[in-house]
């Protein structure tokens, strides 16, 4: 099955990039699905028989992916970062960000002392689905999340109540750090908008269906990266961090602030997360 449905999805020449990187992973997404497989028990659980009822969903959904173009997390309403399971629809991005396996690998240096991260901040939380994962890796941590989305927020809770975290991730509505007042995060961890205009012009099918406010970051794409450097450090304790993801703008990001000393995180292929402490972008005084 998972054979047989990569084939259609490679010869309708799909567009992978909303939960999963090829064809064949996306297959294995839509059977695991349709048998009410759990993913991270995948393994164990793959001989099973599978129903007419099962084979028919598989079959609805891989029609309608094909012919619409539309993610497939919209249409099983459902994304997964590792082990974490996320409600997605319309109102959000699909979940994809890299930062998530670094929360979850310990591939930072502050996560070698979980204990530290007292209170954490996801900025532009979407689905929340970066604030749930740092509750997950900083057990001890007070999580504030924020959003100008009131559609993204609204299932930012649904999630919240799904993973049972309500006391310890509090969602925000409102423009980046401005409904925080002067609170104080060890750790910001924040995917915003970065797509630039003339590349939203171009995006494949998959990713118009997504809110463009979630893509688009202005002409250059780096809107909102520049008021989150400029802005950061005042919401950061001496030791904070702030961890971004800038997708494929690694390039532009050096390019307009050349003194930065960023740390690109070793993820996908090098140039998507970078880190940079309180102190250096306070001294390098962003704006
Ligand atoms: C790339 S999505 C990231 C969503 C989620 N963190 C993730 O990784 O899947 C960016 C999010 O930023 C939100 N956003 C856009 N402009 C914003 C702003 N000025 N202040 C706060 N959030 C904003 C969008 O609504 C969207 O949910």
């Amino acid at each position: 099955m998972i054979d047989s449905l990569a084939s259609r999805f490679r010869r309708a020449r799909l567009h992978h990039g909303h939960g999963a990187t090829d064809a064949e992973t996306e297959a294995f997404w839509l059977v695991a699905w349709a048998l009410k497989l759990d993913f991270a028990t995948l393994d164990a659980t793959l001989e099973q028989p599978v129903s007419a009822a099962a084979l028919r969903r598989m079959g609805t959904i891989a029609e309608e992916r094909i012919a619409t173009r539309t993610p497939l997390a919209y249409l099983l309403g459902e994304a997964w970062l590792g082990p974490w399971r996320f409600h997605v629809d319309r109102r959000v991005i699909v979940p994809r960000s890299f930062i998530a396996p670094m929360l979850m690998a310990q591939m930072a240096p502050w996560i070698k002392r979980p204990g530290s991260v007292k209170r954490a901040l996801d900025l532009c939380t979407g689905s929340g689905c970066l604030a749930i994962v740092a509750a997950h890796a900083f057990p001890d941590a007070q999580v504030d999340a924020v959003d100008l989305s009131g559609h993204a927020l609204q299932v930012a809770r649904r999630n919240v109540k799904a993973h049972v975290l309500e006391e310890r991730v509090a969602l925000h509505k409102g423009n980046l750090f401005a409904p925080l007042a002067a609170k104080r995060y060890e750790l910001i961890v924040t995917n915003p908008p970065y797509v630039k205009a003339t590349a939203m012009a171009r995006l494949p099918a998959e990713y118009r269906a997504e809110p463009a406010m979630a893509l688009a970051g202005g002409k250059d794409g780096l809107d909102l990266v520049a008021r989150i450097f400029a802005q950061a450090s005042r919401h950061l304790t001496p030791k904070g961090l702030l961890v971004m993801e800038t997708g494929h703008q690694r390039a532009a990001v050096e390019r307009r602030w050349p003194r930065l000393p960023l740390t690109w995180a070793d993820v996908a292929d090098g140039g998507i997360v970078c880190l940079i402490s309180r102190d250096a972008l306070e001294a390098f005084s962003v704006g």
